[in-house]
């Protein structure tokens, strides 16, 4: 294992297109941290995750390929940030089969998956069209939700608006982007 202070932080990203908002805003906040973390990108539209198959009360096969991947760089991450557009006022497919993935994880206590995740930040980045407050809302609370359960460290959510590409870099959300992932630099010996 790394020493923490050398351990990335890893962002996994699920738009369905290139250089979209989430990934533009993502990218912004990653600028907030200092030159000396490094940063892991996972583009989940991009890799081939595997169906996910409910095997309980067997435990799923060892992961591997780009689902053995996605493990090692949690584990291996000090923070995680989950990059999605809002798509129906919840997340792209991709990001629900990892989060699948997550379940079967933890079926599989020789994993040690779930001990890997406590006490790790997990932050939430979004997009979407509807300048609406409230159209996030569900999306933020599956992960917040999600991160309590799991033993996880909410570190929120930052929720820039745009459709086109390249709109959300004209909006507040672009401009706090930086200080919003800047506090997981700290505190990590
Ligand atoms: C399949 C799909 C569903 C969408 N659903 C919503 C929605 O429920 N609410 C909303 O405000 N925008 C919705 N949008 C718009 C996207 O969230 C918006 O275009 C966002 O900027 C896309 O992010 P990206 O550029 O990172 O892909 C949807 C777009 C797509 C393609």
């Amino acid at each position: 294992m790394q020493p923490a202070t050398e351990r990335p932080v890893l962002f996994f990203t699920a738009s369905a297109r290139p250089e979209g908002n989430t990934l533009r805003l993502a990218r912004a906040a990653a600028t907030g941290l200092p030159g000396e973390v490094p940063c892991d990108w996972i583009d989940l539209d991009r890799i081939d995750l595997p169906p996910f198959r409910d095997l309980r009360p067997a435990a799923p096969p060892e992961p591997e390929a780009a689902l053995g991947q996605c493990l090692s760089a949690i584990r291996a991450a000090r923070a995680v940030v989950l990059a999605a557009p809002i798509y129906w006022y919840g997340f792209p497919a991709p990001l629900h089969l990892l989060l699948s993935h997550w379940s079967g994880w933890l079926d599989t206590a020789a994993l040690g998956f779930l001990a890997s995740l406590k006490d790790k930040p997990l932050a939430l980045i979004t997009a979407r069209a509807d300048p609406d407050p409230s159209v996030p809302e569900t999306a933020e609370a599956i992960i917040r939700r999600s991160a309590l359960w799991l033993g996880m460290q909410w570190h929120g959510a930052l929720h820039g608006i745009g459709d086109a590409p390249g709109d959300v870099e004209s909006t507040p959300a672009f401009g706090q982007a930086a200080d919003f992932l800047r506090p997981l630099a700290q505190g990590i010996s």
